[in-house]
């Protein structure tokens, strides 16, 4: 970010303005060298992909159960993406399943942390060792969470936030890149300032009128606005995280005796963020199809919603590249079955009660 004087004069890049100040503070709590803000989570994963250098002819391999954005920012370097199917328990990507779709021109892998639960990263990490294929871990669901007792944030090569207004941490829109490469955070930073190096800015900052563009990159900043805004959510962090941790609880226990419906499963030495709270339905005990509990628990005023639309489902998918189905058999069974429900940390326990007792209801009047 540039700072004017009253002459004009550039006084200072990012260090001391809120963009620098946020990105400290974020790169600090998630236990990262480096952090890279982004004007959006989507900015910040495309952002990812150039830094790990994606160009065409190359693939990234990704799960189908995510945002359409995991999945698009690797065409938006003109490459491939290559999805592989997700394990039953989690509906994260599977390493066994990513590993049969490695070939010679796979250069990233993209594990979601699907609801806010982790990637197995340890597979994944294990998966690309020398092989010089890049993990890009689209954590827009899961700032907070834990794997293995370390926060998300350094694990994989490179880590993307989202503060889309519904997350953890809200900018109104905004983004971040997480990484202990500086080598990729150098990347990053001149990729969201149209491809101009930091250097150069840097040498602008002390009284050069010279700076160089040497890539092709965006206008992918965060504003100084959103920065400040980010900073003073930083610190309601983590109280928003025990809110969302005690709803979860709160279901789990309420649902404890349901056989019509999945809870979502949390793994040994994984602590989650949960963004969202998806159930699946469990269609052989109940006598109706997910649409009708869907619009049962929408009439009942609950906020349900379904995550996610398989992504190779989607017609830009299957018109470029050809899917029809049936391809990712676990995935397409989930989404099936997915209901999501209400998960935001401003909920009061009367909301949550409320939650509870439409679901019940709805349960019983359609259980076998
Ligand atoms: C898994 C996932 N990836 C990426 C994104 C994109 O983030 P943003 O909306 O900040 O661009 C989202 C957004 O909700 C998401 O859920």
């Amino acid at each position: 970010m540039h700072i004017a004087s009253s002459k004009g004069e550039l006084l200072a890049i990012d260090g001391g303005t809120p963009v620098g100040e946020f990105e400290e503070a974020f790169a600090a709590w998630v236990g990262a060298k480096h952090a890279v803000s982004f004007s959006s989570g989507t900015a910040a994963l495309h952002g990812c992909t150039f830094a790990a250098g994606l160009k065409p002819g190359d693939e990234a391999i990704t799960t189908p159960l995510t945002f359409a954005a995991t999945a698009n920012c690797v065409l938006y370097q003109g490459a491939t993406p290559v999805f592989a199917d997700v394990s039953a328990d989690t509906l994260n990507l599977d390493p066994e399943q990513a590993a049969e779709k490695i070939s010679p021109r796979t250069r990233a892998i993209l594990p979601v942390d699907y609801a806010g639960h982790p990637a197995d990263l340890s597979a994944f990490l294990q998966l690309v060792a020398q092989r010089g294929i890049v993990v890009i871990e689209d954590a827009s669901h899961a700032l907070g969470a834990e794997y293995q007792g370390r926060r998300l944030g350094s694990i994989a090569d490179l880590t993307v936030f989202s503060f889309h207004p519904v997350k953890h941490l809200a900018t109104g829109e905004g983004g971040m890149v997480t990484t202990d490469r500086s080598d990729l955070a150098e990347d990053l930073r001149r990729f969201r300032n149209h491809g101009i190096s930091s250097d150069a800015r840097q040498r602008q900052a002390k009284g050069h009128w010279h700076y160089e563009m040497t890539s092709l990159g965006f206008n992918y900043r965060l504003t100084d606005i959103a920065c400040a805004l980010g900073l003073s959510q930083l610190g309601k962090l983590e109280a928003n995280l025990s809110r969302r941790r005690e709803i979860a609880a709160r279901y789990a226990t309420a649902f404890r005796e349901q056989s019509a419906i999945l809870k979502p499963v949390v793994r040994d030495k994984v602590n989650p963020a949960w963004h969202l709270y998806p159930i699946r339905l469990n269609l052989e005990k109940v006598t109706v199809s997910r649409a009708t509990v869907f619009r049962a628990l929408r009439a009942e005023n609950i906020g349900v919603n379904v995550h996610y639309i398989p992504v190779h489902h989607h017609p830009y998918y299957r018109d470029h590249f050809g899917y029809r189905g049936g391809e990712y058999p676990i995935a397409e069974n989930a989404y099936e079955r997915l209901i999501s429900l209400p998960m935001f940390h401003g909920m009061t326990q009367q909301d949550v009660d409320d939650v509870i007792a439409a679901v019940r209801k709805i349960l019983t009047a359609v259980s076998l």
